[in-house]
């Protein structure tokens, strides 16, 4: 059985990367354990969850520990699709209350829910009371500087039934700007009764893992655009935690490289127009990176765009 308290690193939910491929990857480099990107709860309880879709909740064995995020904003069907994520076999359940896209606040979900405690612990209650597996709320520090109910916020949902509060402490109308104030985690695990936490924000080397545990006194940290731009990161963190040095990595031309090749298995002959938007990340402080990323936008035949890779990273090696 999953428990939050055994695992020290989580891939973020990441809305169009974290698929079942990079999951692999991720888990392959040393992620303690993984989230699906948000799938919303409508989708998944609706008899017509499409083939397409269906790809959202799909995982493999090695991905394992995996917990599947769900956004909506009704406790009964919340609670329907929690267990049909556990009768998918997910390890744990997380619920999006902390999404701060338009699209997501106007069908009253995501952060929204942060306005809402009444609704919020009990879409809570009601998921716990509907799996045996553990489960976890992903939340914001507010809607904006001046609110400062999410210590109380992050009570009221462990109180409900949250076995961990995974915290990505900018606020709602700060959207991705700005720093990440672990200050705030350091709040929630301090004063909140959540049994967990789990910090996310700002994380992009094992340096700052370990500097962000240690400040907030948090459980466990999750990376996100770290991991789309190095899941080496992952390796980093852990050889950093434990102490030990100079295990040997592969080189991230290889990742990439075997990446691509789990999204080709996955995708098959769509796998360049998947992988452009992942190449992007992999690049972007690389040097020469503009006019290969200029070059790989033009290109949708899988061996080209491998062997594109593979000459960039022969060059800039
Ligand atoms: C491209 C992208 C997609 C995201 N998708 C989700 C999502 O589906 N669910 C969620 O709770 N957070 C999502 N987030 C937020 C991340 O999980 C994470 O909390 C945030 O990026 C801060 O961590 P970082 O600095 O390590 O990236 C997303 C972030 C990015 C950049």
């Amino acid at each position: 059985m999953f428990h939050f308290d055994k695992q020290r690193t989580f891939l973020a939910p990441l809305a169009g990367f974290s698929d079942s491929p990079f999951r692999r990857i991720c888990r392959k480099l040393g992620a303690d354990a993984v989230f699906t990107e948000m799938v919303n709860a409508i989708g998944l309880t609706s008899p017509l969850f499409s083939k397409t879709k269906r790809r959202y909740v799909y995982f493999l064995p090695p991905e394992k520990p995996i917990g599947i995020q769900l956004f909506g904003n009704d406790p009964g069907i919340m609670a329907d699709a929690a267990s049909i994520g556990e009768e998918l076999g997910f390890d744990f359940v997380d619920i999006n209350m902390g999404c701060p896209m338009k699209k997501i606040l106007k069908t009253g979900s995501g952060a929204l829910l942060m306005r809402d405690i009444r609704r919020a612990s009990m879409i809570v209650k009601r998921v716990k009371n509907n799996i045996r597996i553990p489960l976890s709320v992903k939340i914001r520090t507010g809607w904006d500087e001046q609110d400062n109910s999410y210590v109380d916020f992050a009570s009221s949902l462990a109180d409900s039934g949250a076995d961990a509060i995974a915290v990505h402490p900018r606020t709602v109308s700060q959207g991705m700007e700005g720093k990440a104030d672990h200050g705030k985690t350091a709040a929630i695990c301090k004063m909140s009764t959540a049994p967990h936490v789990i910090a996310s924000g700002g994380i992009e080397t094992a340096r700052d893992a370990v500097l962000v545990r240690e400040m907030s006194g948090c459980d466990a940290i999750m990376v996100g655009r770290g991991a789309l731009r190095n899941p080496l990161i992952f390796s980093e963190i852990r050889q950093f935690m434990n102490g030990t040095s100079e295990s040997e990595f592969p080189g991230l031309a290889d990742v990439i490289l075997d990446h691509f090749d789990q999204v080709y298995a996955f995708y098959g002959e769509k796998a360049p127009t998947f992988f452009r938007k992942q190449i992007t990340w992999y690049t972007r402080d690389l040097p020469g990176s503009a006019g290969f990323r200029r070059r790989i936008s033009k290109v949708n035949d899988s061996e080209e765009m491998k062997s594109e890779i593979e000459s960039y990273f022969k060059k800039h090696r």
